[in-house]
Parts: C-alpha cells; structure tokens; sequence
C-alpha cells in the first residue's frame, strides 16, 4: 500500500492516511486501497479498527479537488460510488471502528469519520462539510449521516454554511465521543480499542448491525430484531464460556 499504512498490534488494526502534503485528501487511489483493505478486514480475525491521519494537521482533507476539478458528470458519480462504497463498508464492518481525528476533518474526511462507530478527537481538530463553497453538494453521505447523527438542522447549518467546527464545538453536537489531548489522542485511542476488544467481538458486531438498523427502521420492528438476534447469541461458545466463568468467580 502506498497512501494506507497498517499497523496490527495483537487484534487491533491501525489504518493512517498517508498523504500528508496534502492533507491527506483520499484521491481514487487512496480509496482503492480502502476496498482491497477492506476486502481483508472483512475476513480476517482483526477486533477492533483505528482510522486516523498522518502528521499533525489533518485526519484528512476530504476527496481530491484537483482531480475534481477536472471531471465531468460520468466521472464524478464513479468517485462517489466509490466513496459509497468504502463508507459503507466500514459503517456495515462486523467489528467497531474508531476514528482518532488528529486535524482537518473536511468533506469526504468528515465524511469518512461520519461511517466510523466512534469518534475521537484533539482539540485542534476542525471538522466541516464545505462543499458547497466549491460548488457541489456533499457526496460521500455527508447529508444522511450528518443528519442521522446531529439532526436537520445542524446538519443543514453545517451543510449550508460549510464552516468548520472545532472538536469542542463539534463533541457538544454529538459528532465527536470524547477529546483528547492531541499527544495521547492516538494512545488513548488505542487503549480504549484494546479495552472492547476483550468484549465478545460476537455480541459486539451484532449490536454494531442493531444499532444500525435502528436508526431507519420502526421501533417495534428494531425491537423484534433485537430479540431475535439475542436469542442467536445464546448458540455459541464464547456466550456459554463467559457466563461459565462468571458463575465460578462467584
Ligand atoms: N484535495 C486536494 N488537495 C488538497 C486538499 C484537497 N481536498 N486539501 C488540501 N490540499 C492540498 C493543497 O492543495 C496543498 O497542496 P500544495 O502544497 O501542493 O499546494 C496542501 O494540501 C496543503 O494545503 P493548504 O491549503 O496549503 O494548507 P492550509 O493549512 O493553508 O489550509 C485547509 C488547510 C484544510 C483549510 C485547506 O487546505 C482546504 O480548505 N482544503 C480543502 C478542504 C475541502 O474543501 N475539502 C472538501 C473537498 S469536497
């Protein structure tokens, strides 16, 4: 891989945009290594996953607009399935995955960070969706996730501004989890990575896809779902050996 560095440490993987002299924008190379990393996170025995950025400025700076200013409709909708695609996939990934967002977070970066289970934060991290003032509406689930996230009108305040938040501005929203400071943002990160990577990575991706599922479906529907996927975990062994290990503590 020439723009992802991945690092695995025990079952915990680290993915770092490494485009830094450009803020790490995610051109169709960066995001063809996505598809091909994450045709082997699919599969693989990996728990737990960290995105963030390389250097000190940005998690990244969103698509590449100097590839962007030269493409038309046809080439344009290929980016953007594109973004769809590798977005997508990490929100429907079996396993959580964490962004630690060490700086600009803009457009497809924010984007990218939107599809993450869980973000982290530095306090100089400025998030945004400023496509319009590029003439072009968000494309890689800006208006959807952000709106799920934060609601209408935050989302359509962030959208229709394109001004860039900081991390405190953005954790008071609901949009960032937690801040750390920016020297221990990525050990923090990891350390919680490793805390819920000794959960049931079973019962996890399962709450992953409820959750998920949740946020575009009836209640009763979503509760039903629940019930049956709690019965499901009921047949494996992970469940039995840790509820057996907790009665014999006792
Ligand atoms: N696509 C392609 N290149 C980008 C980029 C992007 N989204 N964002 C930054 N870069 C490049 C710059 O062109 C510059 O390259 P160069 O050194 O070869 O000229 C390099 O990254 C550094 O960026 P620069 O603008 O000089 O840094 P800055 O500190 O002055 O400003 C930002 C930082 C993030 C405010 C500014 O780069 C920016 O607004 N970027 C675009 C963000 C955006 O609109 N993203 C959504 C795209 S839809």
């Amino acid at each position: 891989m020439t723009y992802l560095k991945v690092e695995r440490e025990e079952e915990i993987v680290q993915i770092t945009i490494n485009r830094q002299d450009k803020l790490n924008a995610m051109n169709l190379d960066v995001m063809n290594e996505f598809i091909s990393l994450l045709d082997d996170l699919e599969k693989d025995s990996s728990k737990v996953i960290i995105i963030t950025g390389d250097g000190p400025k940005a998690f990244s700076a969103g698509a590449d607009i100097e590839y962007m200013s030269s493409i038309g409709p046809a080439e344009a909708e290929k980016y953007a399935l594109c973004g769809h695609e590798v977005l997508n996939r990490i929100e429907k990934l079996e396993k959580p995955v964490i962004a630690a967002v060490n700086g600009y977070a803009l457009g497809g970066g924010c984007e990218l960070a939107l599809s993450c289970d869980i973000r982290f934060a530095s306090p100089n991290a400025q998030l945004g969706q400023p496509e319009v003032t590029l003439g072009i509406c968000p494309g890689w689930g800006g208006t959807q996730r952000l709106l799920r996230i934060i609601g209408p009108a935050r989302a359509k305040d962030l959208i229709f501004s394109g001004r860039k938040i900081l991390a405190e501005e953005a954790f008071s929203m609901g949009l960032i989890n937690k801040i750390f400071p920016s020297e221990s943002l990525l050990a923090e990160t990891r350390a919680y990575a490793k805390a819920i990577s000794k959960n049931s990575s079973f019962a996890i991706g399962i709450s992953k896809m409820l959750v998920n599922r949740g946020t575009d479906t009836n209640l009763d529907t979503g509760l039903k779902l629940e019930i049956y996927s709690w019965a499901v975990c009921f047949s494996t062994k992970d469940r039995e050996e840790r509820m057996r290990k907790f009665i014999a503590k006792k």
